[in-house]
């Protein structure tokens, strides 16, 4: 650690650099609005801070998925980092970099960590045979596999046989094992510290760190025939964007080593065991701690494009604004577990938490200020107001703290459900005084004025400590209360006594105004709200991500058939559709599908034989009707589809699939 770094009151976090493969989702959304939450509280209690994200670039994957789009990788990811960009403005992301890999200034800091670990003696040169994950870019041993599969996304390897660069992990496993146990925090939480120790006692193997068969990636210095290992370029943004091993290092100096490398659950063991790894044979220090979140699951399981039941965070901002949004994420989710995303849920704590307990502390309390003191914030007086007026006050002085204890542990659900023990406690207080009896006696207006301004006292508290999680909350709330709230310090929020007197309310709209669920058009999966699961073993994983089991009288109602391809082209002005002429038996059909970008010559599939749903409701497509659908198989991102064929030519067209 440099010295700089240990004395100052200084905190670096990081997300993910996330894969362009596709869209980002709100799982990406999830992790990025945590860091966010964290650095914000961090801010405000007086750190110098530095936020970093970032866009994951090369490997073989964005390659494919570019080439599938006919354009060249840089103009495939260009365009989609944008959207990367567009939404954590949206989402109100407050990071003081976004890294790229494709950019020069990582790309040299790469080379250079390649170089200096190669001249130490620890890399040399290979042969590498196994098995390949492209959607996760891992490589996996025969053993390793799960019913011949990935084992950490499910789907079919490559079996890889080409000249690599190895680096020498297993060389530093002794000492990652004794780096973990000296540094309990260094994992996190416990169950991902354990899988991450015991991952490592079945003993690590040296990395292979490149690949010759694609160019998508940085070459390696020594030999340009091969580009660096996605995963060893990727982890290396993080001190590569604080300017590592060039003449201008100063933020290198000042925050590295990171405080927290927030991550999934699933790219744990890349940060908490490779990244160090990397990080020892460099000769540099290790992250303060890597923390692996769970997932964002649906009640239908995985997230996947190809299921088509991904959920953009764009819509959700759209209809329930950044806020909510926000505060759904933090306060749904245990940290460290899987959590369930619905529309049904999201709408329930926006009414429940957001509009009536919160929301209505506030229009309680502004009306109240409004029609009994003419809209002018009244004092305290000297006396209590009530018996309860002490626990409220001391209830609001532990709050602060409370909530910071599990800030420090990334504990965001419970760090606001304690803001929460103070707005409920003073809604009960509204109640228990009774300000409008209180009104009706000219001689108990003082102890009126104490009751309004302890109610105040309470949002102004509440509202500063919720400002890392709902950034537009403090001015929303300003603009109603007539305090000042925004850019307050955590140490603010943690006294009492704060409020502004004399200055005017103003009565508005609410701020969260309440949602009728009846207007909510959910599809009927997201309706029921789960429970959350625990963090997801892998036979767990494999069970959310299947289907509700079916009866065989459901599947028998598909009525699926061989068809024979006349003709295909792509549609005019409709990009992603493919037109298709298919002969079944005696009948020609027309049938419209949404697979164009899979295939940039369609008149190859002419000739073919394919599998239709051939009892689908008809649809009208761009002013075509389609007569059925036609059976792909999809990588979970989509990077890759192929419709399925029947290869034996003696099969007729019109045949049943069974
Ligand atoms: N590019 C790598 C990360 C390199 S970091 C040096 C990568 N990218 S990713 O886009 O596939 O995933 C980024 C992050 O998103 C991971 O931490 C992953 O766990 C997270 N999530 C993806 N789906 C998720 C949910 N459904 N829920 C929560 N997080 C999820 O891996």
């Amino acid at each position: 650690m440099t010295e700089s770094a240990a004395e100052a009151k200084r905190f670096y976090i990081t997300t993910p650099i996330y894969y362009p493969s596709a869209n980002l989702h709100i799982g990406h959304a999830y992790c990025t609005v945590m860091a966010d939450t964290m650095v914000r509280y961090k801010r405000m209690q007086g750190y110098e801070t530095y936020f970093l994200t970032g866009s994951d670039e090369h490997g073989q994957k964005i390659e494919r998925v570019a080439k599938a789009q006919g354009v060249t990788p840089i103009e495939y990811t260009d365009k989609i980092v944008a959207t990367f960009q567009a939404l954590w403005k949206r989402l109100l992301i407050s990071n003081d970099d976004f890294i790229r890999t494709t950019q020069p200034r990582h790309m040299e800091v790469v080379q250079k960590i390649f170089q200096t670990i190669y001249d130490k003696g620890d890399i040399y040169k290979s042969e590498y045979e196994g098995h390949y994950c492209t959607p996760c870019e891992t490589f996996f041993t025969e053993r390793q596999l799960v019913d011949g599969n990935c084992p950490d996304c499910g789907r079919p390897t490559e079996l890889i046989k080409e000249e690599s660069y190895f680096f020498k992990m297993s060389k530093y496993q002794d000492q990652l094992l004794q780096y973990i146990e000296d540094h309990p925090d260094f994992i996190q939480p416990a169950t991902r510290r354990n899988e991450m120790i015991s991952f490592i006692k079945q003993g690590l193997e040296d990395l292979c760190i490149s690949r010759t068969t694609f160019d998508w990636g940085i070459p390696v210095p020594i030999d340009d025939k091969h580009v660096i290992y996605v995963w060893f370029d990727a982890l290396t943004n993080y001190i590569s964007a604080l300017g590592y091993g060039t003449d201008h290092d100063e933020l290198y100096q000042k925050f590295w080593p990171a405080d927290i490398h927030l991550v999934g659950k699933d790219i744990a063991r890349f940060h908490a065991i490779i990244w160090p790894c990397i990080l020892m044979a460099a000769g540099l220090p290790l992250p303060k701690q890597v923390f692996g979140h769970g997932w964002v699951l649906l009640n239908s399981g995985k997230m996947s494009k190809s299921k088509g039941n991904v959920v953009d965070p764009n819509v959700l901002l759209d209809k329930y604004g950044v806020d909510a949004i926000r505060y759904f994420l933090l306060r749904e989710i245990s940290t460290g577990s899987d959590g369930y995303y619905s529309e049904e849920a999201l709408v329930k704590r926006i009414n429940t938490d957001l509009a009536n307990d919160f929301g209505n502390l506030i229009s309680r309390t502004v009306a109240m200020i409004d029609k009994y003191f003419e809209g002018t914030v009244p004092a305290t007086a000297t006396e209590p107001a009530s018996e309860f007026d002490a626990e409220l006050k001391e209830l609001a002085l532990t709050v602060g703290n409370e909530a910071a204890a599990y800030l420090e542990k990334m504990d965001f659900p419970n760090a606001l459900a304690a803001i929460w023990k103070l707005i409920s406690r003073a809604n009960k207080y509204i109640d228990e005084t009774a300000p409008w009896v209180l009104a009706k006696d000219e001689q108990k207006k003082a102890a009126l004025g104490t009751v309004l301004y302890n109610l105040m006292e309470c949002i102004r508290i509440s509202t500063i400590l919720l400002s890392p999680f709902m950034p537009l909350v403090p001015g929303k709330v300003a603009e109603q209360t007539g305090q000042a709230l925004e850019g307050r310090t955590w140490a603010d929020g943690c006294q009492w006594g704060g409020v502004e007197i004399g200055v005017k309310v103003c009565k508005k709209e609410a701020i969260f105004p309440r949602i009728d669920p009846k207007s909510l058009d959910m599809p009927k999966e997201n309706a029921k709200v789960a429970t959350p699961a625990p963090t997801a073993s892998k036979e767990e994983k494999v069970a959310t991500e299947g289907k509700a089991e079916i009866a065989y009288d459901d599947f028998a109602k598909l009525d699926l058939r061989v068809v024979e391809v006349l003709e295909c082209s792509k549609v005019e002005k409709a990009d992603k559709l493919l037109q298709f002429k298919l002969k079944m038996g005696d009948e020609i059909r027309t049938v419209v599908s949404g697979i164009a970008k899979f295939y940039e010559n369609p008149e190859e599939l002419v000739g073919k034989k394919l599998v239709l749903v051939a009892n689908l409701a008809p649809k009208k497509i761009r002013g075509i009707v389609s007569h059925g659908m036609l059976l792909s198989a999809a990588t979970d991102d989509d990077s890759l589809l192929e419709v399925l064929q029947v290869a034996k030519a003696d099969i007729p067209s019109g045949s049943t699939v069974s």
